[in-house]
């Protein structure tokens, strides 16, 4: 029943509790009037037979001191005109039955009680008096009357007509109340619901729910105030959905120029890049000719070291280029991988080598880590050496002397098959706070610690190196204490993203 209630509207839920008031009510009322009525009923019934006892023993105390039985049969035979009436039993002072009436219609079911002490009873079909009849004090005989308890039964049966009657009138005057009712009460909630559904449905909130009243007058009544309510909370919703759109419309303008004017700087940036690469080329070229002396000696030793500085910063500025060219490149996706067979073993001997020179200057150590069964890495062959190279010079350069790099490759496997390659690279450098290894990772971010100034760089390594392992569908993450050391941790995927072509290079 509960469960009923629970799923039904509103609308039905006070419907059927005004009806199931009204009804239980009505019951409970015409039941407590019957049990007092038949109670009362059954008294007065008691109260009638032994008056009627009493006034026919009087009519037969002649009948009885003259002996005369014919009489007191011809006295008890009244009884015959009330049906109600069972038997009425006449006896002597003795006891004996003196005479009798009994109702034809109980002739087998009806006998004259012995004892004559019983007094009035009630019992389940019948009433049942004995009384003494006397006269002049002395008691010269006694009458006994039996009644049935029709008149009770036709009481219960006309109680529960009534009762049935008044139930249905109370049924209907109930559901007109609860018509009354849902037009006061839950018609305004149930057309703030489809107002409520509407909104939802439409996300229009310049709906209104309708107010059934005077605000003014009805200021008291709570289903006004919440109707009231209700559209205050969706002018208010309305307009800050209107503010909304305005801003992310102001916003989406403001990302769109701001897109387009990176476009342009990474566009500038690479036209810039290729133009400052070809003066440069010859200028690293031409320097090297004079390093060479291939036309001759420079005569002075101060040509050579000039000639020598002049290859050296050249090279520098053309890696520096080279790095703003491919960042630029990547930021305008015009960065394109090209995946081949890559031994990663062999890949990290050639960085180790490249930086050897620079770690044994500064005083650092490198140990490398690499098991011996791998199977080879798909990626971009020198993507993936120019990454080794960015985060191990990094910790090269980033460690002080009497320090060490340690470079470890493990792998993933994922169902048997090497899915991923672990590379992390370790040092026991400088390190860098948690704020420092966010700033790393923007462009030209390089962390100004104090200690660090004194290292070369432009702070283009990180950004390059994070967008190259994006390329490769990689990651890479770094964690570091400031004074204790860093750790490098870069993730490839074993192959290219499914459908990439790849030539099985030698490797
Ligand atoms: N292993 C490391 N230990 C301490 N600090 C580091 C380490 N790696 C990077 N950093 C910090 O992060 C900054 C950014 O590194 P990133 O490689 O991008 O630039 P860079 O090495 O300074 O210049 P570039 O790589 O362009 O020559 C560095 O300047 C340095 O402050
Ligand atoms: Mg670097």
């Amino acid at each position: 029943m509960r469960r009923i209630l629970k799923n039904s509207s509103i609308k039905w839920r006070l419907t059927f509790i005004i009806l199931m008031v009204s009804f239980i009510s009505v019951l409970i009322t015409t039941f407590a009037i019957s049990i007092i009525g038949v109670f009362s009923l059954r008294s007065n019934l008691v109260k009638d037979l032994e008056i009627t006892a009493s006034i026919v023993g009087d009519r037969n105390t002649a009948a009885l001191l003259f002996n005369d039985d014919k009489q007191a049969e011809n006295n008890l035979n009244v009884f015959s005109v009330n049906p109600a009436v069972v038997q009425a039993c006449l006896y002597s002072e003795k006891g004996e039955l003196f005479a009798r009436y009994l109702n034809k219609r109980y002739e087998y079911d009806a006998k004259c009680p012995t004892d004559h002490s019983a007094e009035s009873v009630i019992e389940k079909e019948r009433i049942k008096v004995m009384q003494p009849v006397v006269k002049m004090q002395d008691t010269i005989g006694y009458i006994y009357l039996e009644s049935t308890q029709d008149q009770v039964d036709r009481y219960i049966e006309r109680q529960i007509t009534i009762a049935f009657l008044v139930a249905c009138g109370a049924l209907a005057v109930s559901w007109l109340m609860a018509i009354n009712l849902q037009n006061a009460i839950s018609q305004p909630i149930l057309s703030l619901s489809e107002v409520a559904r509407q909104v939802s449905r439409n996300r229009d909130y310049s709906i209104r729910a309708p107010v059934r009243g005077d605000p003014q007058k009805e200021y008291n009544n709570e289903l006004v105030i919440l109707t009231e309510s209700f559209n205050a909370m969706l002018r208010e919703i309305g307009a800050r959905d209107q503010q909304l759109k305005q801003k992310n419309t102001e916003l989406e303008k403001a990302r769109d120029i701001a897109e387009s004017a990176n476009r342009s700087k990474s566009q500038f940036l690479a036209n810039i890049s290729h133009e400052l690469r070809t003066p440069l080329n010859a200028i690293i070229g031409f320097s090297s000719i004079l390093m060479n002396q291939l036309f001759g000696a420079l005569g002075d030793s101060k040509y050579m070291e000039y000639s020598r500085d002049i290859n050296e910063s050249g090279v520098h500025l053309l890696d520096i280029i080279n790095d703003i060219l491919d960042l630029s490149k990547a930021e305008a996706g015009k960065l394109t991988l090209t995946y081949e067979e890559v031994h990663v073993g062999k890949s990290i001997s050639k960085c180790v080598t490249i930086l050897s020179e620079r770690a044994q200057k500064g005083g650092v150590s490198i140990s490398t880590h690499v098991p011996k069964m791998l199977p080879a890495l798909v990626a971009d062959r020198l993507r993936f050496i120019q990454v080794l190279l960015n985060i191990m010079s990094n910790s090269v350069k980033f460690t002080n002397e009497g320090g060490h790099v340690d470079v470890t490759v493990s792998t993933i496997e994922t169902q048997g098959e090497v899915s991923h390659f672990v590379i992390v690279v370790r040092d026991t450098g400088i390190g860098m706070s948690q704020g420092d290894v966010e700033k790393a990772f923007q462009s030209f971010g390089q962390v100004d610690s104090g200690l660090n100034r004194k290292y070369e760089g432009t702070g283009l390594g990180l950004p390059l190196t994070k967008k190259l392992l994006e390329l490769h569908h990689g990651t890479i993450e770094i964690t570091s204490e400031l004074g204790k050391g860093t750790c490098v941790t870069l993730v490839f995927p074993a192959l290219p993203p499914a459908g990439l072509d790849y030539q099985l290079a030698d490797i």
